[in-house]
């Protein structure tokens, strides 16, 4: 579905990615993991449109889109949570869903059945203001939003950022759930463990290159993983 081959992006003088390649097949939930400043929500912001790159190349069902604009990705059905769940907090649930509905091919009405069938939360606090959610009704709301266009790939970034344990085990629950309703999922995380467990394969990225990649069972009994990914989770079993 999705194939990046050597793809570089810079900001000014700075190389954040030095020609990545991976690919992302058909119904697959794929990870990159990587520590802080490793190049994953630029290559994600590549993916979506937002950053182009210098050279390398970005086929999408076959369609080189390596220079197509970010507004084109969103009608190729290529949809983006970015980083910090930015939802309109003065505006009500409900209406932020319906700003991520423009790409809609039934009725509004029945997109928006179909979220809160996956997050019956949002239902329930459809009438409040975004800015009076819990952190991980926001999550869930970015999330709703960025399906509310019935994407065939949706990006997201540390969807789990922030949040209490239970609240993480909901996110990674219904992100397979996505999956499962015929959503390709490309997933960026810090949570390494969560992430290799819940996905179909990954890759590790180091300064903006892919250091590793493999099977997602693999990477997670991998001792280079373990020890730099899965510290934590290694001593205690979590
Ligand atoms: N707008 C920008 N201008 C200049 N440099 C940037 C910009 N955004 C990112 N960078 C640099 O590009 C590199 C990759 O950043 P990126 O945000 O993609 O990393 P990341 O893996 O998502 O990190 P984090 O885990 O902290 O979110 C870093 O060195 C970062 O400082
Ligand atoms: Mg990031």
């Amino acid at each position: 579905m999705l194939e990046v081959r050597d793809a570089v992006v810079r900001y000014g003088a700075i190389t954040a990615l030095h020609g990545i390649t991976f690919e992302v097949n058909e119904g697959e939930i794929v990870t990159l993991l990587g520590a802080n400043g490793a190049g994953k929500s630029t290559t994600l912001r590549m993916v979506s449109g937002l950053q182009s790159p210098a050279s390398g190349s970005i086929t999408f069902q076959g369609r080189d889109i390596s220079h197509t604009r970010a507004h084109d990705f969103a009608k190729l059905g290529v949809s983006h949570v970015p980083e910090g769940r930015r939802i309109f907090p003065q505006m009500s649930v409900e209406e932020n869903l319906e700003m991520g509905a423009f790409r809609r091919r039934g009725s509004i009405s029945e997109d928006l059945e179909r979220i809160y069938e996956t997050f019956p939360i949002l239902k329930e606090r459809r009438k409040q203001l975004g800015s009076n959610l819990s952190g991980g009704e926001q999550q869930m709301l970015a999330i709703g939003r960025a399906l509310m266009s019935q994407p065939t790939l949706l990006l997201l970034d540390e969807p789990s950022m922030g949040l209490a344990p239970m609240i993480v085990d909901t996110i990674f629950r219904i992100i397979g759930e996505i999956r499962a309703s015929g959503t390709t999922v490309l997933l960026v995380e810090q949570n390494a463990a969560h992430a290799l467990r819940l996905a179909d394969r990954g890759y590790v990225l180091e300064n903006g290159r892919v250091v590793l990649s493999g099977l997602a069972s693999e990477l997670l009994v991998d001792p280079r993983v373990r020890a730099v990914y899965l510290g934590e989770d290694v001593e205690t079993g979590a």
